[in-house]
């Protein structure tokens, strides 16, 4: 049986606990409910603690923090400043797609649907994918529906990667993934990507790798610094890939949105890629519904059915009368998507000029929602400190960079991401107040 037994420091507390009970010294209900007990131990490896210690909320002290998400939204709200903190937008979803939610509610498509997905949405997934990517995808084995992008990647990193293997990801990195890599037990290796530009290096990506990589997982354009992984490093990680027989998944959440007249180029286009790939993507960032979770990943039958064996545990479906909306939204002629992805050009463009009017130091944003600023010379200095410091005064959230990485790890600690996805008055407004900094 597995050792649940509490660590050296809980056990000595607990007889401490138990000898002054013994002197009848305080009751129960003085010290709460007890010593701590092994499930609430902050030293422990239950799940949640290493789940937690992963994504770099564990405190030194052994409190557990909330994330810096939540803490910015609230300062946001608390001293009413300009949030370009968290990657939502503002704008709401095409008509037509609102239109069939409230149909499909009315209609009453309320109760469970297929495990999969409904057939109408993985067949708009699949027509989508040959459409913009010339990618074919049978519907019926290759195409899973999911709870947002974030279920698919869970679901497809706990299928593949327990403890003893290892999983490469891109540092920066969207936090969930050390979240859900240290839930299951894996090691989380990065590969680190060198400013400006966000590129990693040959050398790196190839140290990353090892003959226990079971996963890597690729996010391009990239949250949080709005990169694009150049096609030879593509290339390069879908051949070590092959050679140590690792599945990758790549998050394309960020799809529509690739700016300077670029297109998006799927991992799973390039050659040798197609049979170890899942493919992740979601409706909250192309079509502005965030809080619907609807997301999706294609692959190979075979890799697609490993993830059903997680997925089907964890929320086993959702969203039913989003679905066809979604589907619907998928269907959109040429012009949404273009519309989509100049109008978030446009945001960048005023934001970037922005921040470089209010002094600060930008990195090249070829596609998400952000972009990456240093204000190290308009006098601030670590990130995470300016950041509490700007969300008061002069009233803008942005978030710090080394939140998307590692403690003691290479992303710089005085770089803020900000996010665009919000109207240009807004922007306007938020660069008013940052060119305050200036004076
Ligand atoms: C890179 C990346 N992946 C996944 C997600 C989550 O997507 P969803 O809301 O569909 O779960 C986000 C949201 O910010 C993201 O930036």
């Amino acid at each position: 049986m597995e050792d649940r037994s509490p660590c050296a420091e809980c056990e000595h507390t607990r007889k401490i606990f138990t000898f002054l009970r013994g002197f009848r010294l305080f009751s129960p209900r003085e010290w709460g409910t007890g010593p701590p007990s092994t499930l609430t131990c902050v030293n422990s490896d239950a799940p949640w603690m290493r789940t937690a210690r992963s994504a770099g909320l564990v405190s030194a002290d052994g409190t557990v923090r909330t994330t810096i998400f939540a803490e910015m939204s609230a300062l946001a709200a608390q001293h009413g400043a300009i949030n370009l903190g968290q990657g939502y937008p503002d704008d709401d979803a095409p008509a037509v797609v609102l239109e069939t939610a409230v149909e499909a509610i009315r209609a009453g498509i309320n109760q469970y649907p297929p495990g999969r997905g409904f057939a109408d949405l993985r067949h708009a997934i699949a027509e989508h994918q040959q459409r913009f990517y010339g990618l074919k995808l049978d519907p019926e084995t290759e195409v899973l529906v999911t709870a947002g992008a974030t279920e698919a990647m869970a679901a497809s990193l706990l299928a593949f990667a327990g403890p003893g293997d290892e999983v490469i990801t891109l540092e920066p990195f969207y936090d969930a993934y050390a979240a859900v890599i240290g839930l299951g037990g894996a090691r989380h290796v990065t590969i680190p990507l060198g400013e400006p530009q966000f590129q990693p290096t040959s050398a790196a990506i190839d140290a990353a790798f090892s003959d226990r990589t079971r996963v890597v997982v690729l996010n391009s354009p990239h949250n949080p610094t709005g990169s694009i992984l150049a096609p030879e490093h593509v290339e390069r990680i879908v051949a070590l890939a092959a050679q140590h027989d690792a599945v990758i998944v790549s998050d394309e959440v960020y799809e529509h949105l690739v700016f300077n007249g670029r297109r998006h180029t799927p991992v799973a286009a390039t050659p040798g890629a197609a049979e170890r790939t899942l493919t992740v993507s979601s409706a909250a960032k192309t079509f502005s519904v965030t809080g619907w979770k609807i997301g999706w990943v294609t692959g190979p039958a075979a890799l697609i059915d490993a993830v059903i064996g997680v997925k089907q545990w964890l929320t086993y479906v959702n969203g039913a009368p989003f679905q066809g909306a979604v589907a619907a939204g998928l269907r959109l002629p040429d012009a949404f998507f273009d519309e989509l992805r100049d109008t978030m050009q446009r945001r960048r463009d005023l934001l970037a000029a922005g921040l470089v009017d209010a002094g600060f130091v930008i990195a090249p944003t070829a596609g998400s929602y952000f972009i990456v600023a240093d204000g190290s010379d308009v006098g601030l200095g670590d990130a995470a400190a300016s950041a509490r410091s700007l969300a008061v005064d002069p009233g803008v959230v942005a978030i710090p960079l080394s939140a998307f990485g590692r403690a003691g790890g290479t992303v710089s600690d005085t770089a803020l991401r900000f996010a665009f996805c919000k109207p240009d008055d807004v922007i306007a407004q938020a660069v008013t107040r940052l060119q305050s900094l200036r004076r």
